[in-house]
């Protein structure tokens, strides 16, 4: 639970120390006000390998070892998707706060109990989306807003690269929650529903589903209530060149690689006073975890960047169109 205490410090807990909990660890550090407290794998010696690592307080060879330790504010759910559900609901029935990393859940029906779960224990629970804090989404949105583009018409973003053929590996194994829409494609709903907003119309998506029966290869379309479409590309099998773009009918705002954590982006108008915005530190998750410490002491229940309705949006369009 919340206490007086997080004025100060917000003391973080790491549930499944793999590939991406280390990026997140090695930034953690770097926040003020944010100390690692706990780190829980299924194997201790992992847990306190990583813990030596990272500078955590504890090493725990159980999750529920570390939702025990009353020292822990908020855990960090960085598992493969599958998991995250299951272990979602035994951290907010610890009391604990959470940040989950996309996609938060693998289907709407398994979302909406814990959004209900969380308001009713009074606790801060938030899908982890980091390109949603860099400061070029976030100049890109005021240019839109600002009418800079006049009325935008058109989005496209494209996020594939070749992943493991391993059929066993997360990204292709269906128990996993393998495929491009959960893995990648939620990168570009979520920049879509940034620039153009959630009042979604229609969503379709035509996909080539692999050997193991996860969609591999996913074309998105969405048309908004606005009139707005945008055109949404993801893979786990094809490298693609992860640029983004959104015109409109007075300017374009033309994202270079990788626009999921950007460095810069650029505003083109018929003027042709080009504009630019460029990321003064690399992309990291320090700006998500200074969000969290931030909305934490702030007492909040929800963080007002990426509020769990539009996450509930983002599983709403995927789900019917994966078959796993
Ligand atoms: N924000 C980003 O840029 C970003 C990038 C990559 C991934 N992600 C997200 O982060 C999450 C984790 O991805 P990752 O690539 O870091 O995963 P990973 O390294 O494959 O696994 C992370 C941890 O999950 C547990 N785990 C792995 N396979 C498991 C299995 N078969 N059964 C039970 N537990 C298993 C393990 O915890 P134990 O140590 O307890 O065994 C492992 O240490 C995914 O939801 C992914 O979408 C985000």
């Amino acid at each position: 639970m919340l206490d007086s205490k997080l004025t100060k410090t917000v003391r973080w807990g790491i549930l499944g120390p793999g590939r991406i909990a280390e990026a997140f660890a090695r930034d953690l550090v770097r926040v003020e006000g944010c100390v690692l407290r706990g780190v829980a794998s299924r194997d201790a010696g992992r847990a306190r390998d990583f813990a030596a690592r990272h500078g955590s307080e504890t090493a725990y060879g159980s999750y529920a070892d570390l939702l025990a330790d009353g020292a822990v504010d908020i855990v960090y759910v960085a598992t493969p998707h599958a998991f995250h559900a299951e272990q979602i609901r035994m951290c907010l029935e610890a009391g604990k706060a959470v940040l989950c990393e996309k996609p938060v859940t693998v289907s709407p029906e398994a979302l909406r109990p814990l959004i209900a779960l969380a308001e009713e224990r009074k606790l801060f629970f938030m899908e982890g989306l980091w390109s949603r804090f860099f400061p070029a989404w976030q100049q890109a949105r005021r240019w839109i807003e600002a009418g800079r583009i006049g009325t935008p018409r058109h989005l496209t973003a494209s996020f594939g690269f070749r992943g493991p053929r391993d059929p066993g590996n997360r990204l292709l194994n269906p128990a996993l929650g393998g495929g491009a829409l959960w893995d990648v494609g939620i990168y570009t709903l979520a920049f879509a529903t940034s620039m153009l907003g959630t009042q979604v119309e229609e969503t379709a998506v035509m996909a080539r589903f692999g050997e193991t029966g996860v969609d591999e290869d996913a074309s998105i379309m969405i048309r908004f209530a606005d009139g707005a479409v945008a055109q949404l590309f993801c893979s786990v099998s094809t490298q693609t060149k992860h640029g983004a773009t959104v015109e409109g009918d007075g300017g374009r705002i033309v994202f270079p690689p990788d626009f999921w954590r950007p460095e810069s982006v650029e505003l083109i108008t018929p003027e042709s006073t080009d504009e630019r915005c460029f990321l003064d530190t690399p992309p990291g998750f320090q700006l998500e975890i200074a969000h969290v410490r931030d909305a934490l002491r702030d007492r909040l229940l929800q963080s007002p960047v990426i509020p769990l309705a539009e996450s509930l949006l983002w599983q709403e369009m995927i789900y019917p169109w994966v078959k796993t």
